[in-house]
């Protein structure tokens, strides 16, 4: 029986990751950990929750002990922009926070889930369908510590026989929770002000083109990924994911398909647009298509009219 600890559960995967994970494996058996406890229906208020310092060996080690845990979804993690602010706090989340978290999924014997990012990938990588497996020399402390958090992902696998794999999300637009501190978040930003403003001010140039995913494609592709046949994976860590290629531009003239009066201007942010343009355009994610199945459900016509619908019900709400 899986008894999951998901690390991270308050952020933007993690409220949605959680319940859904719940479903699947049954609520006791998945807990739910913050670095703080705030009130929160699809996470703490319906099952168990542990307040866990990701930088500390010993708190980590109690939690997986105390709840017989075997697997971890590891998504606690600064984000690009967040971490351009301050890389001494980013490296301590994402590299100390890693290292701990698979030092003892060594002692306990546990599978990881690692998210790691288009971040890896760097201004001398391919730009259009950039393959699995090419240079990755990001610019960003945020892909940096993504970069290396894949290749201690397969140290550990290697030298420890780990189950550890993981995915290269692009941007994730969701709708229950709003993405912290990411180059990508605008995609999120856009339809939060579609609906209340009527207009949107992009932080990014109208053509900078970065690959997106919806939640319902993230949800289940972590899960497929981690119940596929390890026969069958030769990547394992890092599976390059995508479902829908878009600039601002073009977000924004399919939101206007639903807002006729939408529109939308720039106010570009030099740090941001800089680490957009340091990424691909596009991804190829033939190798996770071939080795496990990855098909994703949703494109850009389908999520938009789905997010606006959901944020629309959930703004009402007063949410
Ligand atoms: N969404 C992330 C960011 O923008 C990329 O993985 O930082």
């Amino acid at each position: 029986m899986k008894k999951i600890l998901v690390t991270g559960a308050l952020g933007q995967i993690g409220t949605e990751l959680v319940p859904y994970l719940r479903d699947k494996y049954g609520t006791d058996n998945v807990i739910a950990s913050g670095r703080i406890k705030e009130s929160c229906e699809s996470v703490v208020d319906t099952g168990p929750f542990e307040i866990l310092d990701i930088t500390s060996r010993e708190n980590i080690s109690s939690v997986i002990k105390k709840h017989g845990v075997n697997t971890v979804y590891h998504l606690a993690s600064l984000l690009s922009a967040t971490g351009e602010e301050n890389p001494q706090a980013l490296w301590d989340v994402n590299m100390n926070g890693l290292i701990k978290i698979l030092e003892t999924a060594r002692e306990y014997n546990c599978s990881i889930f690692f998210p790691s990012s288009i971040a890896v990938f760097g201004p001398d990588s391919p730009k259009d369908k950039t393959p699995q497996d090419t240079v990755t020399r990001p610019t960003s402390i945020y892909g940096i510590s993504k970069i290396s958090g894949e290749l201690l992902c397969d140290y550990y696998h290697t030298k420890y026989e780990l189950d550890i794999r993981g995915l290269r999300y692009p941007g994730v637009i969701s709708s229950a929770a709003l993405p912290g501190g990411g180059t990508t978040d605008y995609a999120v930003h856009i339809f939060y002000d579609a609906i209340k403003k009527g207009k949107y001010t992009c932080f990014l140039e109208e053509n900078s083109s970065i690959d997106m995913i919806y939640m319902p494609d993230v949800l289940e592709g972590a899960v497929k990924l981690m119940e596929a046949d390890p026969g069958k994976l030769q990547h394992r860590n890092a599976f390059n994911v995508s479902a829908i290629s878009v600039t601002p531009k073009e977000l924004s003239a399919e939101i206007k398909k639903h807002i006729p009066d939408f529109s939308i201007d720039y106010d570009v942010d030099p740090v941001r647009q800089a680490i957009a343009d340091s990424w691909p355009n596009s991804l190829d994610d033939s190798a996770a298509r071939a080795e496990w199945g990855w098909n994703p459900r949703y494109d850009l016509e389908m999520m938009t009219k789905d997010m606006l619908s959901k944020l629309k019900a959930r703004l009402k709400q007063g949410d």
